[in-house]
């Protein structure tokens, strides 16, 4: 049994670098555009993507929606599983890879045939091929049933232990789970009722508005989907591979409580500029988005005294004393530090980004990927790829091919990244577009309009080549070491390494601290969840649908001429 749950986790995250690996090819050639040159004229690239927006949707999709659910996916499975020594139904769980895999076929196919070139937002009027939506909320739809197993495994698993805490893990999971619940009801809904109706042909038209206001219901919470898989390494085993202790598990369930209730009622701080939404909405809005940096900052003061636990226990004294006794040769903890520094500044970028006042500067402009690159790019990625360096040995009994070219790839990708968000966020600053052949298309203007972005550009360049050489380190440790043959007892040489003070199993509730004992009815605080949302976007899209105009469908980024415009 044990071997099953392994292998169908295995082909979860191994999808998911597949995925990465050919996203991440992509991304230099981005970086490249934002530097003013545009390699798009080279013959060879041609044949492969008919336009720099076919390569970019490739890479939003591939990258954001496709690695992320894949990855988060077989982690979330496994790990509450595991934790809760629980038996689940392997052919239900295998049914759900399949499910997703398939999905992911059918909505690649048309990406492949430049027949999806609608960028990763997917936003109305751009109308693409009916099996790009159809297989994404296929692979959604999958993602859902992994949540529902292991909600319900852990339904299973309280009725069978009355009176125990939730142990830590399996509580991060499962509150992760309703929440992925909680939000992608956005998506779906704008899949079931909008997107699939239109382009069937049932509907006569697309209403844009309400579809990017269902879009950015899942799309900001979203990131919060993809950020708590990286806690959840954070707080439960960093710690252990650093040498420490989890400094507080009360305030980790805290956290992830936060999380739950609050990631969902934000996204209309994506929708400053958008009409038809009241200021008062996107105020109230602004306020919420503010309040997620709560639990993000008690994570970062936790690790951070996670990580100092650590030196100190290794002999450190001192503040830089004390940093330099941390495992530095370790990849995998070397990696998810990287992945926090970056987060501090992605953090920060996030604030400026949802203020109602300072979202006009840079709202459109290459800061929001010079933001999310420092987040989802790195925070997420790069701890997604150092838990791979533990993990993969962990699923399957082989050992990390080449560790020293895995540490490079950990510096390689953050010092990138850094580079990256500095030359991004500055162009942005000076008010250079995002999701443009910038290179190309506006170059008369851009070379009078943008010489002053000079240096940021060139940034943008460097960074392009330094990220380039840390993908191709990285995937060949990856592949190395997936194809490399079997050697050892992966229970024995490569256990979950859990923090040791993590409460003990069969923790009775009544003996538990107060936050503990507050966090633990994880069903109610759903409830309270959903009606949070229904009440923050309820109004919302009450208006909009009253106000609905149906608009037909267009094609923007077609490379044949008689197929750009609207029906
Ligand atoms: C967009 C570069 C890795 C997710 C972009 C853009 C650049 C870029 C320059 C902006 C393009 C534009 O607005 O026209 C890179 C490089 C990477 C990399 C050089 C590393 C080799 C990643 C990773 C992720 C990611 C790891 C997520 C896991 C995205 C997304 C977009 C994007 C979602 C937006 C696509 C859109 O606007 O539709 N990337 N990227 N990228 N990138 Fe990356």
């Amino acid at each position: 049994y044990l071997a099953n749950l392994k292998k169908v986790t295995q082909y979860y995250v191994a999808t998911a670098f597949i995925a990465l690996f050919i996203g991440v090819l992509i991304g230099p050639l981005q970086a490249f555009n934002y530097a003013g040159i545009n390699v798009y004229e080279n013959p060879i690239l041609k044949a492969l993507l008919k336009s720099y927006y076919q390569g970019l949707s490739l890479h939003g999709v591939l990258n954001a929606l496709v690695f992320t659910q894949f990855f988060i996916s077989g982690w979330l499975l496994y790990l509450p599983v595991r934790d809760m020594g629980a038996k689940i139904n392997m052919k239900f769980a295998w049914g759900t890879y399949i499910m997703m895999t398939a999905g992911l076929l059918i909505a690649a196919i048309p990406l492949l045939l430049n027949k999806a070139t609608l960028l990763y937002t997917f936003y109305p009027p751009m109308e693409g091929h009916w099996s790009f939506y159809v297989g994404a909320t296929i692979m959604v739809a999958a993602s859902l049933l992994v949540a529902g197993q292991v909600i319900l495994t852990w339904v299973g698993w309280k009725k069978a232990n009355p009176g125990q805490v939730t142990p830590l893990v399996t509580f991060m999971s499962v509150s992760l789970w309703m929440m992925w619940l909680v939000c992608s009801l956005g998506l779906v809904s704008s899949a079931l009722f909008v997107l699939i109706p239109w382009v069937f042909g049932l509907r006569p038209g697309v209403d844009p508005l309400i579809a990017k206001t269902l879009f950015w219901w899942t799309g900001h919470a979203i990131v919060y989907f993809w950020l708590l898989p990286a806690y959840i390494s954070w707080y439960a085993f960093l710690p252990k591979q650093a040498g420490g202790r989890i400094v507080s598990e009360p305030l980790a369930r805290l956290t992830f409580v936060m999380f739950l209730l609050n990631s969902t009622p934000v996204g209309i701080h994506h929708q400053y500029a958008d009409p038809n939404i009241s200021n008062t909405w996107k105020i109230i809005h602004m306020f919420l988005t503010f309040l997620i940096a709560i639990p993000s900052l008690l994570t970062a003061f936790s690790i951070a005294g996670s990580l100092e636990d650590a030196a100190r226990a290794r002999g450190g004294r001192g503040i830089f004393g004390m940093l330099t006794h941390l495992p530095w040769k370790d990849p995998v903890v070397v990696g998810q530090i990287l992945a926090m520094v970056s987060f501090i500044g992605g953090g920060a970028g996030g604030i400026i980004t949802a203020s109602f006042a300072f979202s006009p500067v840079i709202h459109n402009t290459a800061w929001i990927p010079g933001h999310f690159h420092i987040t989802v790019g790195t925070a997420v990625t790069q701890t997604f790829m150092a838990v791979a360096f533990w993990f993969i040995p962990h699923l399957t009994g082989k050992r990390l091919v080449a560790p020293k070219v895995a540490l490079a790839s950990m510096w390689l990708w953050f010092t990138g990244m850094m580079i990256f968000a500095v030359g991004m966020h500055w162009e942005g600053l000076l008010g250079v577009p995002r999701r443009t052949l910038i290179s190309a298309v506006a170059l008369p203007i851009y070379k009078e309009g943008y010489m002053h972005s000079t240096i940021p550009m060139a940034l943008t360049g460097i960074s392009g080549v330094i990220l380039l050489l840390a993908g191709l380190a990285f995937f060949y440790v990856i592949f190395a070491t997936l194809l490399s043959p079997r050697r050892d007892d992966a229970e024995a040489t490569t256990p979950l390494p859990y923090s040791e003070s993590i409460s003990p199993a069969g923790t009775n509730l009544k003996t538990a601290s107060n936050l503990v004992r507050a966090t633990e009815p994880l069903l109610a605080l759903w409830v309270v969840a959903f009606a949070l949302v229904a009440l923050m976007y309820g109004p919302v899209l009450m208006r909009l649908t009253q106000n609905a105009s149906l608009v037909p469908g267009c094609n923007f980024y077609s490379t044949v001429q008689s197929e750009v415009g609207c029906k």
